[in-house]
């Protein structure tokens, strides 16, 4: 594949949003590796079996290849840095962070979305990555708005609701739609580069929201 397909087919594959986990074991040193990994996913039920794959030429592969167990903890919308950190080849990743040991070894830190611990049963060639699959034997899920990751970027949580969910918003009453619409746009304002929008465009939009708050209140 050429370098400009190569691109545009990263480009394609960034198109499917995901979350943002970071997967940790030790090295036969006993020393804590981990990896930032957004390929993280389900694969059964019954065995609890998760995927994950790890690029071949990661200083960290050894670890996760001969250890016998890792840890994947799904990560809080709050952790950017810490995705960031892990995603640094050659950083000491764990210098001043607490963490545990977990049931098989793996280290775990307290701050998660999800943590889920796994004993490794399979390892597959996947071209210039490995995919590894895990037997998960301890798992721990909290109510936190998740990080994710969408082209290339960090991306908010939108959480839409569903048909019948008391939050979905054809439930709302019209006043609490035209509060959700002013701050969705006042969202999009904070969002946008306002510098570089023009002033004008941005009193109108301010002038919107002003609008529909008012009719929100009254
Ligand atoms: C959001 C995000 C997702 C990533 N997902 C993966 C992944 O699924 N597999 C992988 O091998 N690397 C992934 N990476 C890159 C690794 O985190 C990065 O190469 C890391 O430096 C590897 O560390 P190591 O060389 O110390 O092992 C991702 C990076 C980011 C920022």
């Amino acid at each position: 594949m050429d370098v400009d397909h190569q691109q545009s087919f990263r480009q394609a594959l960034g198109s499917f949003a995901t979350g943002v986990t970071i997967a940790t074991t030790l090295d036969d040193q006993g020393n804590p590796v981990g990896v930032t990994a957004s390929s993280f996913n389900s694969v059964s039920l019954d065995p609890p079996l998760v995927l994950w794959s790890l690029a071949k030429d990661s200083n960290s592969r050894a670890a996760f290849a001969d250890s016998g167990h890792f840890a994947v903890h799904v990560l809080a919308a709050s952790q950017e840095a810490l995705s960031n950190r892990f995603a640094k080849t050659g950083e000491d990743k764990f210098g001043g962070m607490d963490w545990d040991r977990g049931k098989l070894g793996s280290p775990v830190f307290a701050e998660h979305a999800a943590l889920f611990e796994c004993a490794t049963r399979h390892q597959y060639d996947g071209g210039d990555h490995i995919i590894i699959v895990g037997e998960v034997v301890d798992f721990e899920a909290r109510d936190e708005a998740p990080l994710l990751f969408h082209g290339g970027r960090y991306a908010d949580h939108r959480p839409r609701g569903s048909a019948g969910d008391a939050d979905d918003v054809n439930n709302r009453t019209g006043a609490q739609r035209l509060a959700l619409a002013a701050a969705t746009l006042e969202q999009a304002l904070a969002a946008s580069n306002s510098p570089e929008l023009p002033a004008d465009d941005i009193d109108a939009m301010r002038r919107v929201i002003a609008h529909l708050q008012d009719s929100a209140s009254g």
